[in-house]
């Protein structure tokens, strides 16, 4: 699956433009966590894959808002089977809901860990950019976001639990997990439009 069906599928699928800016987020994170996290063997199509994996896992988010625990993941995942996906591809998107959507399975490799922990992470990223005067992902630090980070009542939704997997899961302390997807996200302000 090429970078470019898989933004028609998710524009096709997906027309609330937040939304669109959530999927656009975490495909930056993947390609940065993915040069992290497997930097002795790195291959262009294997980056391509985790990117991939973060533009797509919510493509069926707004067809299954209102009964997400049953459904959701359902309908991307028989579009990337009949797409003939890349396993690793459908497996991300499949673990990444785990815990929320009843048949979601929990996460086993480094691409699933890391949709996984990372898909929480860049909500915590918006909600901190959100309150600066500005409201620019430019005037965030990782600082700030630590900050928050302790402040269990700001943006008291952002499960902190599954953001913390990444140490022992990723082998990337949090910090550094942090800094990664600021900066990955950082990279695509413009089309985050933060
Ligand atoms: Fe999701
Ligand atoms: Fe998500």
């Amino acid at each position: 699956m090429t970078r470019e069906q898989a933004l028609k599928l998710l524009h096709d699928n997906m027309k609330n433009q937040n939304l669109r800016r959530h999927c656009y987020a975490v495909e930056a994170v993947m390609g940065a966590l993915y040069r992290r996290i497997e930097d002795h063997h790195q291959t262009r199509q294997e980056e391509e894959k985790w990117r991939i994996a973060g533009l797509l896992h919510d493509a069926d988010y707004e067809l299954t808002k209102d009964n997400a625990k049953s459904e959701h993941t359902k309908h991307v995942l028989k579009w990337l089977k009949a797409m003939d996906a890349e396993p690793d591809i459908f497996d991300a998107v499949a673990a990444h809901a785990w815990g929320y959507v009843d048949f979601a399975p929990e996460p086993k490799t480094k691409i699933e860990w890391a949709l996984y922990t990372c898909d929480e992470l860049t909500g915590l990223i918006v909600a901190v950019a959100l309150v600066k005067p500005d409201k620019k992902l430019a005037s965030v630090t990782l600082d700030s976001i630590m900050k928050k980070w302790n402040s269990p009542s700001f943006a008291a939704g952002v499960n902190r639990k599954q953001i913390e997997e990444c140490e022992p899961r990723l082998g990337t302390p949090l910090k550094e997990f942090v800094g990664i997807a600021l900066f990955a996200m950082q990279g695509i302000s413009g089309e985050l439009g933060l």
